[in-house]
């Protein structure tokens, strides 16, 4: 029985149905607002995915290069480039991904060749704003696709996107849609139907949102969250709730810190001044955790803060172990 069905005939039965694993999904955006930890979690789910087995890719847009800085690798630019077993990377540069699409598309030589010596494309894309991130899924689409259409595509059972940060609203996943709608009829109207038909397929794709442990994004998270699913339609699968810091002391273990942070001794007061200021925050997050879960549908998951000065692979992989 496919999953939606089986989730269909669950709804039918009045039974909460139990999702596909998310990992087991085709294509998952990574969003969330800028520097909350998407391009981490990105890397982090990738890991985990490859270390199951499932050959993954993780697709950086607009030709950002933060990904594969994680692996110490040079830039892999718009390449296809092995990280780790069963693990690569990209980097989509919308130029090179307009340039592969009508190369696909147009069969005669001479036109393709008239069309680049032209510049048409960057005239084009400087008048159709949105027409990079529309090529930029079209190739995220391609890389989906079993049946590749770029000849030496290698098979992917799992493509994780480290969309582009939501300070703009939902536009990037809205892009498929909104041509869709301007170019009513011809070629451009039905491959703008078909990316949008992957994007809203909850079987096949899905979100995790990125969130931090603070009261304003918390609520920029529960908003993203509700506009992702009424809006784009797409699937939201997880909420990561990312940089939570560890409790490490009982609420008498404070008190008597509290009491040490006043006492005479300097050394003593510093140290547990510091404590009990770490111990104030966890706690706020904590609360801020509890306001998330109430305010999202999807599941939250929690990742703590890594105290280190830079997070190598090995942080992403001790993360990646977290992930639910
Ligand atoms: N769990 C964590 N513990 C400690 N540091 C973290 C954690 N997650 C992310 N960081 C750090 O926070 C910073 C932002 O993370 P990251 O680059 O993944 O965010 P981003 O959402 O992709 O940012 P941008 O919107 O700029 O692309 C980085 O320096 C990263 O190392
Ligand atoms: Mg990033």
């Amino acid at each position: 029985m496919s999953p939606r069905f089986s989730c269909r005939l669950a709804k039918l039965l009045g039974i909460t149905p139990i999702p596909p694993d998310f990992l087991d999904k085709r294509l998952i955006f990574v969003t969330g607002k800028g520097g909350v930890g998407k391009t981490t979690v990105a890397v982090a789910l990738g890991l985990r995915a490859a270390e199951e087995g499932k050959r993954t890719i993780v697709c950086e847009v607009s030709s950002q290069e933060n990904a594969s800085r994680f692996f110490e690798h040079t830039e892999v630019g718009f390449h296809e480039v092995e990280m780790e077993e069963n693990l690569w990377s990209i980097s989509i540069d919308p130029d090179e991904s307009m340039r592969e699409y009508v190369l696909l598309q147009l069969k005669v030589r001479a036109m393709r060749d008239l069309l680049f010596r032209s510049r048409i494309f960057n005239y084009l894309a400087a008048a159709t704003p949105g027409l990079k991130e529309l090529v930029t899924i079209g190739k995220i689409w391609e890389l989906a696709q079993l049946d590749r259409k770029v000849k030496s595509g290698r098979k992917y059972d799992l493509v994780i996107v480290d969309a582009p940060a939501t300070g703009h609203g939902i536009g990037f996943l809205q892009t498929p849609r909104t041509f869709a709608a301007i170019a009513r009829v011809g070629p451009i109207h039905s491959q703008a139907q078909q990316l949008n038909r992957l994007i809203v397929d909850h079987e096949h794709t899905g979100t995790a949102i990125v969130a931090l442990p603070e009261e304003m994004p918390v609520n920029e998270s529960a908003a993203l969250e509700s506009e992702l699913r009424s809006e784009v339609g797409v699937a939201v699968d997880r909420v990561y709730m990312n940089g939570l810091y560890p409790e490490r002391f009982s609420a008498e273990e404070a008190a008597r810190l509290g009491e040490l942070a006043g006492g005479e001794n300097g050394a003593v007061r510093a140290a547990a001044r510091a404590a009990v200021s770490e111990h104030g925050r966890a706690r706020s997050q904590r609360a801020q955790l509890a306001r998330l879960r109430r305010r999202v549908e999807a599941p939250v998951k929690t990742l703590p803060f890594l105290f280190e000065p830079e997070l190598d692979v090995e942080a992403a992989r001790r993360l990646a172990r977290r992930l639910g």
